[in-house]
C-alpha cells in the first residue's frame, strides 16, 4: 500500500475507534469527505484571513487543507477535547502556523488571549453542537460571535438542523446549504453579524 493511503487508513481507524468510545462527542464514524471540506471552506477569503480557528479537528481532515490554503503569515488555532486526537495532530502536522489546543470550544476567547492573537477572521466548527444541551449550544455560539472580528464568519457543519435556531439568535445572517456527498450527508451554515460580500442583505 502507498504511504499516503496507509496514513489515510490510520486516520480512519483512529477516528472510528474513538467513535466507538465517544459516539456523541464525534457524531460520525468516519472523517468528513473532500466534498464537505470544500464546501465548508468555500466562503473563506484566504488573502484576508489572518487568524482562523477550527473546533473539533479530529484527525485533521480540514486542518491539513486549511494549512495548505492559508497565508504563510496566518495562524490556525485548533481546539479539540479528545486527547488521542490532540496527540495525533501534534505529531502528524508539524507547521509553525498551527496551534493545537487541548480544550473546549467554549474556551475560544481564553485560548486566543493566551496565545496573544487578535479576534478570528473565521471560526470553523465540526463539533456536534446539535447533540449538546441548548444552553451549551447557545454559549458556544455567543462566545464564537464574540471571538470573531467585525466582519468575521462562523462556518458550521452538522448532521442535523437542530442548531439553527441557536445560530439565528446569535448571528443576524445565517445562510444554509447541504452536502450529500458525505457520510452522513451534512448541513452547512455560514453565520455572520455583518452582511457578507455577495449576499443579498434583505
Ligand atoms: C464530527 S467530528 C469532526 C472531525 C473532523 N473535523 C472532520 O470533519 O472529519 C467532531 C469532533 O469534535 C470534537 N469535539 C466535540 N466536542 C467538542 C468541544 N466542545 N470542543 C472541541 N472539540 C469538540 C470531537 O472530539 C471530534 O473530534
Amino acid at each position: 500500500m502507498p504511504p499516503q493511503a496507509r496514513s489515510r487508513m490510520a486516520e480512519i481507524l483512529l477516528f472510528a475507534s474513538n467513535f466507538v468510545r465517544h459516539p456523541h462527542m464525534l457524531g460520525s464514524i468516519i472523517p468528513s469527505s473532500r466534498f464537505l471540506v470544500n464546501q465548508v471552506l468555500a466562503p473563506i477569503d484566504w488573502e484576508q484571513a489572518r487568524v482562523i480557528v477550527e473546533y473539533g479537528p479530529g484527525v485533521g481532515t480540514l486542518t491539513g487543507e486549511i494549512l495548505r490554503r492559508m497565508r504563510r503569515d496566518a495562524h490556525l488555532v485548533v481546539i479539540e477535547t479528545n486527547r488521542d486526537f490532540v496527540r495525533f495532530l501534534r505529531t502528524s502536522l508539524q507547521d509553525p502556523r498551527l496551534h493545537v489546543e487541548h480544550n473546549s470550544a467554549a474556551q475560544v476567547q481564553a485560548v486566543l488571549h493566551r496565545l496573544g492573537l487578535p479576534s478570528a477572521s473565521y471560526i470553523i466548527s465540526g463539533i456536534p453542537l446539535g447533540s449538546m444541551p441548548e444552553p451549551v449550544q447557545a454559549d458556544i455560539a455567543e462566545k464564537s460571535r464574540d471571538a470573531l472580528e467585525h466582519e468575521g464568519q462562523f462556518l458550521v457543519y452538522q448532521f442535523t438542523s437542530r442548531v439553527l435556531p441557536v445560530l439565528q439568535r446569535s448571528f443576524r445572517y445565517v445562510r444554509r446549504s447541504f452536502e450529500r456527498r458525505n457520510l452522513p450527508p451534512a448541513k452547512v451554515f455560514v453565520c455572520a453579524t455583518q452582511v457578507p460580500g455577495g449576499w443579498d442583505a434583505s
